[in-house]
């Protein structure tokens, strides 16, 4: 399997990244293909996404080089802190840019069709406020739901794993036990 690993967050020593370092390391050893891109420091940067057409935008060399990788890819893997209820704005920045029209969908019929078939997704995100406070007030459960039906199930993948890990400002032990937790769910 080839396995896409896309980090948004700006500190290289952030949970984040030891995530998706403990992420591709199991799967390396499961012989999968595993790439990881850092989108604060890829080459390839991409400017807040403006246009005047949506119908007739021009694909970049930037969205060529991140769509062939989405193509070759059979699972996406999206690592980020939660920011403000969501992801980091370049996360969304990559997904409107990335992600458009006549690649990840079309409309047939005035119905949207996802087109990026045959791929799974997986999401690992971390809160700096301890689990079961978002958990009780639904935040996990809109944010979860939002990546489900209007990202990755419009663009026709299907989200194989959704995680939230939470009170990871507070203690290393409990950083610890997420890594294992990753640890034994991809065993
Ligand atoms: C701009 C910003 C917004 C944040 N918003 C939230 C939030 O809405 N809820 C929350 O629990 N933590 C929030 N945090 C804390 C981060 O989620 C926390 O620092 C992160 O999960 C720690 O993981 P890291 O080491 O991988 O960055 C925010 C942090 C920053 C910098």
């Amino acid at each position: 399997m080839n396995i896409l690993i896309i980090v948004a967050n700006p500190k290289q020593d952030s949970f984040s990244f030891a995530m998706a370092n403990k992420y591709k390391e199991i799967m390396i050893t499961k012989n999968n293909e595993v790439e990881i891109i850092d989108l604060y420091t890829d080459k390839h940067q991409q400017p807040f996404f403006t246009y005047q057409n949506a119908n007739e935008l021009e694909v970049t060399q930037e969205m060529k080089y991140y769509q062939d990788k989405i193509t070759k890819a059979d699972e996406l893997v999206f690592v980020f802190p939660y920011w403000w209820g969501s992801t980091p704005a370049i996360l969304k920045n990559f997904f409107d840019w990335n992600l458009s029209k006549g690649f990840a969908f079309e409309y047939v019929n005035s119905r949207p069709k996802g087109l990026l078939q045959n791929k799974t997704v997986k999401v690992f995100t971390t809160t700096g406020a301890p689990y079961f406070i978002y958990m009780i007030t639904g935040a996990h459960r809109r944010l979860k739901n939002m990546f489900k039906k209007q990202i990755i199930e419009f663009c026709g993948m299907k989200l194989e794993k959704f995680s939230i890990f939470g009170g990871v400002d507070t203690s290393k032990e409990n950083t610890n036990k997420i890594l294992n937790t990753i640890e034994q769910q991809n065993r």
